[in-house]
């Protein structure tokens, strides 16, 4: 079991040997931007370690509002530097570092109900004010697969090539973003990898942590979105950085999420074997999903470190323990795409 916060996050940014081996290959620095949030802390941790193993020196720069400034001396103290810097300020962005290599990890999503317009020059405009930036860099930029929009369980998830068909604003905003960045790519010839993300979960925050945390309080759970896909952040940090390796014009595009697709009374039928408790539902399981298949990316990359299961067990662990949690969820059940 994970005993505390420093080991989960040791956890989480520990290089694989397939990063190490990214890391090795590439030219340069890594320029980090949205480096404050739930997983660019360990994602600019890796890379750092990354860097280290594979006795690469090299800069690793966390751009951020750092709006929680705790996670800015932390990633300091691990040997990423830092600069405060807002992704809508076009000058303060000229103003950056330039870099070879850079990661784009900004986003709106919770709050994007009520600040619409906000939230698609969050999305889509900041992505071209990157790409003037950085030019001359390769972008792994992260998206997410609510693009897709909902889709038969029966089909086992959607694919690269499957046609987007955002619900709601968030995910059309998304779809904007990656159309942004995919326009760029095309006429200014940066190479890109597009990652199609769902969803990170570690035991602060994520899918598992919704589900155990309405078992463990005896609150019943709506089985409308009935399955879900998953993956442990730091396989996700790990997956992100090798898309360096695949970077093209246009923009490759990845999805990124494990092997399993879970089902959500399952799920909580297994948070209350091991809670003993008894979970309780409300609803009827849809046939269509929120689902990705990331066949083609873990024949590449290989599969997730850590599966489900385990990752289950350390989820039911902590939040019996009453471990900390970011008190952010993922709100995964909303089916018209409001959040
Ligand atoms: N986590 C998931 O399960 C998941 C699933 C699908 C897709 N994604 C995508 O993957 C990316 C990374 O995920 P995440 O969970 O780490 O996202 P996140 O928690 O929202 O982190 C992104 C961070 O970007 C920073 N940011 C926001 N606006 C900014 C601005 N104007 N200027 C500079 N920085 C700004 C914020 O940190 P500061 O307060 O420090 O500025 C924010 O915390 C996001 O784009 C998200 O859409 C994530």
């Amino acid at each position: 079991m994970i005993a505390d916060i420093d080991e989960l996050e040791s956890l989480l940014s520990e290089p694989t040997p397939g990063v190490i081996a990214t890391l090795d290959r590439l030219d340069g620095d890594i320029v980090i931007l949205g480096a404050g949030g739930k997983m660019g802390p360990t994602l600019a941790r890796m890379a750092k370690r990354a860097s280290e193993l594979a006795g690469i020196r090299r800069r690793v720069i966390g751009v951020s509002r750092f709006t929680a400034a705790e996670e800015e001396r932390k990633l300091q103290e691990h040997g990423v530097e830092t600069i405060r810097c807002n992704l809508l300020d076009e000058q303060a962005v000229q103003r950056l570092p330039d870099a070879p290599n850079v990661v784009f990890m900004t986003g709106m999503k919770f709050g994007s109900t009520g600040q619409e317009a906000l939230t698609w020059a969050m999305n889509a405009h900041v992505p071209s004010i990157v790409c003037k930036k950085y030019r001359r860099s390769r972008i792994v930029a992260f998206s997410t697969g609510n693009v897709y929009g909902l889709f038969p369980v029966a089909s086992g998830g959607s694919r690269e090539n499957d046609p987007p068909r955002p619900v709601g604003e968030y995910a059309m905003s998304c779809l904007g973003r990656e159309r942004m960045f995919e326009h760029f790519s095309r006429v200014l010839r940066i190479p890109m990898t597009v990652i199609r993300l769902n969803y990170a979960c570690e035991l602060r925050y994520g899918v598992l942590v919704d589900l155990a945390q309405r078992v463990w309080r005896g609150e019943s759970i709506d089985l409308a979105m009935g399955h879900f896909n998953i993956i442990w952040q730091g396989d996700a940090n790990a997956m992100a950085l090798q898309a360096f390796d695949l970077v093209a014009s246009p923009p490759a595009i990845m999805n990124v999420t494990g092997p399993e697709l879970l089902r959500v009374r399952e799920v909580a039928n297994r948070f209350g074997e091991i809670m003993s408790k008894a979970p309780t539902f409300v609803g009827h399981e849809g046939t269509t999903a929120l689902l990705s298949n990331a066949g083609r990316t873990l024949e590449r990359f290989g599969r997730p470190c850590i599966d489900a299961e385990q990752l289950l067990r350390w989820v039911a662990d902590w939040i019996m323990r009453d471990g900390p949690t970011l008190n952010k969820p993922t709100h995964f059940e909303s089916r018209e795409g409001k959040f």
